[in-house]
């Protein structure tokens, strides 16, 4: 077959997996291949059990896997073939040495790009698919550059911008994909074929290119203001708590103002991903490295403010329960940490679950798509923690319920019979303000919404 262009991805990950796949189904001319070290990874991406729960996914990779689309663990092989190489490893936040705790863990990256450097054996287009510091590209650069094959790599930056439960709808239809090159005759050239990659179903004037360092930090800073809002929300949650207003009205008025929106004003739990913390401490981390120590304070408090909704939350529970939740049985509703994914990296449902733990309660865990990782990140105290993927088994005998997952399923469920098995006085605490409070008042229930008055007998 004579394939227009041969796309290689290194990282079959959250966001290899399924950017990859669109990119095969919207371009049959390309040969697309995803490759990993991790070969049970792999071995899912070519089963009918994908390896990630993503709604739309199951039917994109059907329709291009075999055809087009590839996921194999021969890195070799992939990489001395492609043309351009996305690379889409993790990065998470270094836990040891300088920058703890905040730098960019780059130890994937850096060896993906001395794999590149060892194989291939002519030119090619690396893109930085993965979040990464402003001017990683010119590490990346340093290290293939140190060839003595004579071959020229060109480094570009094309962040992702997907979220996960809408990432199909969001490959499928972006707000914008950011293209980032150097300005040089070789950078612009690569920049035009990444191009047309897109170009293929995005409308040209929402591929956006920039240099190469104002695409790295773009990534970092929209995830960032993008937490700073639900932690703005969260903070006004606690006012609204303290003088009676209510969060949701708060966040209709103000969304009303063109000028700020009405997305990503509502008030939970707290936000939970495996971004948002890490690329917030990363922008922390950088402005440290570069003296601006006001402005790492600033980006600091939307992770703090954070942590303190969560415990915030915990600690409400605790003191509407009579200040004692030691031995009673807690349903928690939702462990992923947003509907319409398996993922749990810090999902603040874990932060939930160990404070219950700290106070000697029971909870039991019901989640439809995260069980699995649910145990995973519990391995610890398994045997203090109930799973179950039928609510209605893990409220039987409960005194509470806690909401920290927005999943329709929940807003679904028969709550009259939910409060028949429960212990009284039962209590609902609504993380994410999805249940229709008055209605449960009236079933029975103690109410405990996030941000506004909750209905109480007591
Ligand atoms: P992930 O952990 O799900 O996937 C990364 C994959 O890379 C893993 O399967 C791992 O085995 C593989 N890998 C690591 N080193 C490798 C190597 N040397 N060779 C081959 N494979 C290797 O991570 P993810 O969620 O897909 O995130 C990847 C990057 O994208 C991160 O930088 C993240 O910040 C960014 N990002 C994530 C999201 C998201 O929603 N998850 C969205 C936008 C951007
Ligand atoms: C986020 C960004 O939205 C993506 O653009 C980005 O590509 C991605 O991070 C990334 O870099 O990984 P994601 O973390 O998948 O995507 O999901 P979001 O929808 O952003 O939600 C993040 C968290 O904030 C969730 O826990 C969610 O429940 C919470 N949230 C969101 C709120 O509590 N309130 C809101 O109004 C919005």
């Amino acid at each position: 077959m004579n394939w227009e262009k041969k796309i290689l991805c290194i990282g079959a990950g959250y966001v290899g997996g399924p950017t990859m796949s669109v990119i095969a189904d919207r371009c049959p001319q390309y040969k697309v291949t995803v490759v990993d070290i991790n070969a049970d990874r792999i071995a899912a991406w070519n089963s009918a059990q994908l390896p990630i729960y993503e709604p739309g996914l199951e039917q994109v990779v059907e329709r291009a896997r075999g055809r087009n689309l590839f996921f194999s663990t021969d890195i070799d092989a992939g990489i001395a073939e492609a043309n351009i190489i996305f690379v889409s490893v993790n990065t998470p936040t270094k836990t040891f040495g300088h920058g703890a705790g905040y730098a960019s863990d780059l130890q994937y990256l850096e060896k993906t790009a001395r794999h590149i450097l060892a194989v291939s054996e002519e030119p090619k287009i690396v893109v930085e698919k993965s979040t990464l510091p402003v001017r990683t590209a010119e590490a990346m650069q340093r290290i293939l550059d140190s060839n003595d094959k004579g071959i020229h790599f060109e480094i570009l930056s094309n962040p992702e911008f997907l979220a996960e439960g809408t990432a199909i709808n969001d490959l499928e239809n972006p707000d914008r994909v950011l293209i980032g090159a150097s300005e040089t005759p070789e950078g612009q050239a690569a920049l035009q074929e990444v191009i047309d990659i897109y170009a293929n179903w995005v409308p040209r004037d929402r591929i956006l290119t920039t240099n190469v360092w104002s695409s790295e930090l773009s990534k970092l800073t929209a995830n960032a203001f993008l937490a700073q809002r639900v932690s703005s929300i969260n903070a006004v949650s606690a006012i609204c708590e303290a003088t009676g207003a209510n969060v949701d009205e708060v966040a209709f008025a103000i969304g009303q103002d063109s000028r700020i929106g009405p997305k990503f004003l509502k008030a939970s739990v707290g936000f939970g991903g495996s971004c948002f913390k890490k690329d917030i401490l990363n922008l922390v981390y950088l402005c440290r490295h570069f003296n601006l120590p006001e402005a790492a304070e600033y980006w600091e408090w939307v992770v703090r403010m954070n942590e303190w909704q969560k415990h915030r939350f915990t600690k409400r529970i605790l003191t509407t329960m009579f200040n004692s939740i030691a031995g009673k049985r807690i349903a928690v509703f939702g462990f992923a940490f947003k509907a319409d994914t398996g993922d749990t990296r810090e999902t603040p449902a874990l932060t939930v679950v160990r404070d219950l733990l700290d106070e000697h309660a029971l909870p039991v865990i019901t989640d439809p798509q995260a069980i699995p990782e649910a145990k995973n990140d519990l391995a610890d105290v398994l045997d203090l923690v109930e799973f179950t993927e039928d609510p209605y088994e893990s409220v039987k005998g409960a005194h509470a319920i806690v909401i920290c997952t927005e999943w329709q399923h929940f807003k679904e469920l028969d709550y009259q019979k939910i409060y028949d098995s429960m212990e009284k006085p039962a209590f609902i605490f609504d993380g994410r303000n999805i249940l229709d409070h008055q209605k449960l008042y009236e079933i029975g229930f103690e109410v405990t919404p996030v941000g506004k008055a909750g209905y109480s007998r007591l």
